[in-house]
């Protein structure tokens, strides 16, 4: 989604900004733009294409300038244009505003605006914040951006700059994520803080409705009333080289191949040398923990099929009810939650607008809500009650793979954790569950090892127009992750199904063209996969298997079988979904597109 960059200090604030746009690429854009401010001389530039291109127009010219604010747009209100592109000013050009988020009541504030002798040159609903502050600007910035913000309604991270004002940024936040960079004599305001990680790593996260005025020497931050507030300055906890590919062709196939270690560092950090589960600054009672009686499990994406997996996984170790549900439905759904639910909300970014709304709908009805997240300082970790880290590292591919495989890791850990407090488990059975975890890395290594097959099934298969994934039991959510990251990244229809319900609807598509992708990996069930798999090849459709190494049975009917090693089946989702994830990537790569950066998403949506 929409990115934020802002620079104030003594040097030439433009590469470092063009510098900082290109690390917020990752997001998800469809414009971009940057001002730059020299004492009172304003340089706006804007571009409908990459940040490339805008680096392109800039060579041409001399821009200086100490302070500045750069943008990636990511459209919500008015078409991708260079006109719509942020930054948005004034009519007196004095006011400079670039936005993360939506103006709910932008429409009434444009009408008033408009009879006060304002004239809009864009669709945007940001274009209405510049105007506002400048109509109520006295000679101080941060006074007039906290008039401006009684008027407005929405979701915000804002920057902004003034010609009458040139020696600060302000920046403010709701609900929507905005850090400062503290360096020596410059600082930063930015939206992902991995765009300014080569020039500092202490930062100052801003929360819900601070606003922070930024100089080159100085941050300070109050409320809304103007109250002075205590900053707590965190340090980034990851390098530079974790957000760079690091010799892969993509950050998505660095991420793929990341997920041994990310599983293998989860592990020793949850669990002890002593074989126990622990989870660090876990503020939710075990007494109350013992006592649940149900969960409920939130999320968007990605992070929805990893809680479909949690679902499976805690029923089977807890044998409590678990219901799953997408923030976007949850939050207007009235749902029932009882004294004793627990809500989990799982996310990777802990920004997205759904999942946040979500938990505070389980807030407001007094329910403890335990996330499961990836970034330290997010607003869902603020939010929620306790929060178990993913530690994978920075996912920077919009499509996500070790966030996921770290989310499920967490949800078996958390589930022998509950297990053990309940008593449900033996401890035997407990230390074991906990060896095979300890096995998932190798095995998951011993099929990256062996990509190349895969690459090459993709490669037979890239022009089919249409996929199904089916799966079945636990791997039922694994064939709706591998069907969503194919359709992702290589824009090709794809469904995911459970098997089961085949004959309920997708049969009917069935035919030469369709390629199937059926996980049928050792199971208490194989045969009615084996069932499923005949019924297709009896339509004539093109069968890509996953099926655990040493079935003899499978190549006797289907020719592409992705073999993956042993597991049992109770953990087979964090094996059976690598083989899929680089079957996608292959796919979409050897077509020629832009992996990282699939068109019309955003790695996290902080808008509803
Ligand atoms: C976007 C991303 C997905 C992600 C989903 C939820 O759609 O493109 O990769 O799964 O948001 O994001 P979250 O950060 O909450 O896990």
């Amino acid at each position: 989604m929409c990115g934020i960059i802002g620079y104030i200090g003594n040097k030439n604030s433009m590469p470092i900004i063009i510098e900082g746009l290109k690390k917020l690429e990752y997001r998800g854009y469809d414009s971009t733009g940057i001002a730059i401010l020299d004492k009172d001389k304003l340089f706006i530039a804007k571009c409908k294409s990459r940040i490339s291109d805008l680096e392109g127009l800039l060579k041409k010219r001399n821009i200086l300038g100490a302070v500045g604010l750069g943008h990636t747009r990511w459209a919500t209100h008015g078409k991708p244009s260079k006109v719509n592109a942020h930054p948005h000013t004034d009519r007196f050009k004095r006011i400079i505003v670039v936005h993360n988020g939506i103006i709910e009541n932008f429409n009434n504030l444009k009408k008033d605006l408009e009879k006060d002798g304002c004239k809009f040159a864009s669709e945007t609903d940001t274009e209405v914040v510049a105007h506002l502050i400048s109509k109520f600007y006295k000679g101080n910035l941060e006074d007039a951006v906290r008039k401006a913000l009684r008027k407005i309604k929405g979701s915000y991270a804002l920057g902004i700059i003034s010609r009458d004002d040139p020696d600060k940024i302000v920046a403010v936040r709701h609900d929507s994520p905005l850090a400062i960079g503290l360096g020596k004599q410059e600082n930063f305001i930015v939206s992902d803080v991995s765009a300014i990680l080569n020039h500092t790593k202490k930062v100052i996260y801003l929360h819900d409705d601070q606003i922070a005025v930024v100089t080159k020497d100085a941050v300070q931050i109050s409320d809304l009333k103007g109250n002075t507030v205590p900053k707590k300055v965190d340090t980034i906890s990851y390098d530079i080289e974790e957000v760079q590919k690091g010799g892969f062709a993509h950050f998505m196939l660095k991420e793929i191949y990341e997920q041994p270690q990310v599983l293998s560092r989860i592990i020793s950090h949850y669990v002890t040398a002593e074989g126990a589960i622990r989870f660090e600054s876990f503020n939710i009672e075990s007494s109350f923990l013992k006592k649940i009686e149900n969960l409920v499990i939130i999320a968007c994406g990605t992070a929805y099929h990893a809680s479909l997996i949690g679902k499976y996984i805690i029923e089977s170790f807890v044998r409590i009810p678990v219901g799953v549900d997408f923030g976007s439905e949850f939050r207007y759904r009235n749902p029932v939650m009882r004294e004793k639910t627990l809500v989990i909300a799982i996310s990777q970014s802990g920004e997205t607008a759904d999942t946040l709304a979500a938990v505070r709908e389980a807030k407001k009805n007094k329910v403890k809500v335990l996330s499961i997240c990836n970034v330290l300082g997010s607003s869902l970790t603020r939010e929620s009650d306790a929060t178990i880290y993913t530690h994978a590292g920075p996912e920077i591919s919009v499509a996500s793979t070790k966030a996921y495989t770290a989310q499920i890791m967490v949800l078996y850990l958390l589930g022998l954790y509950l297990a053990e407090l309940k008593k449900t488990l033996s401890k035997n059975h407990i230390n074991k569950a906990i060896d095979v975890l300890k096995s998932i890395p190798s095995k998951q290594e011993e099929i990256l090892g062996n990509s190349r097959n895969i690459k090459e099934i993709a490669k037979k298969h890239l022009h089919f127009g249409a996929f199904l994934y089916l799966g079945r039991n636990i791997n039922f959510p694994t064939a709706l992750e591998g069907a969503l990251k194919l359709k992702e990244i290589s824009y090709i229809p794809t469904e995911g199904y459970a098997a089961g319900e085949m004959k309920h609807g997708p049969i009917a598509l069935i035919d030469e063209y369709r390629a199937v992708v059926c996980i049928a990996n050792d199971s208490f069930i194989f045969n009615k996969m084996a069932s499923n798999i005949q019924e297709i090849l009896a339509r004539q459709g093109k069968i890509i298997a996953i099926a655990t190494s040493g079935n003899k049975q499978i190549k006797d009917y289907v020719k592409e079988v992705i073999f993956i090693p042993r597991v049992d089946e109770q953990f087979s989702p964090l094996i059976t979904i690598i083989p899929l994830q680089l079957l996608a990537y292959y796919i979409a790569s050897l077509k020629g597109y832009d992996v990282d950066k699939p068109r019309n998403l955003a790695k996290s949506v902080t808008v509803e």
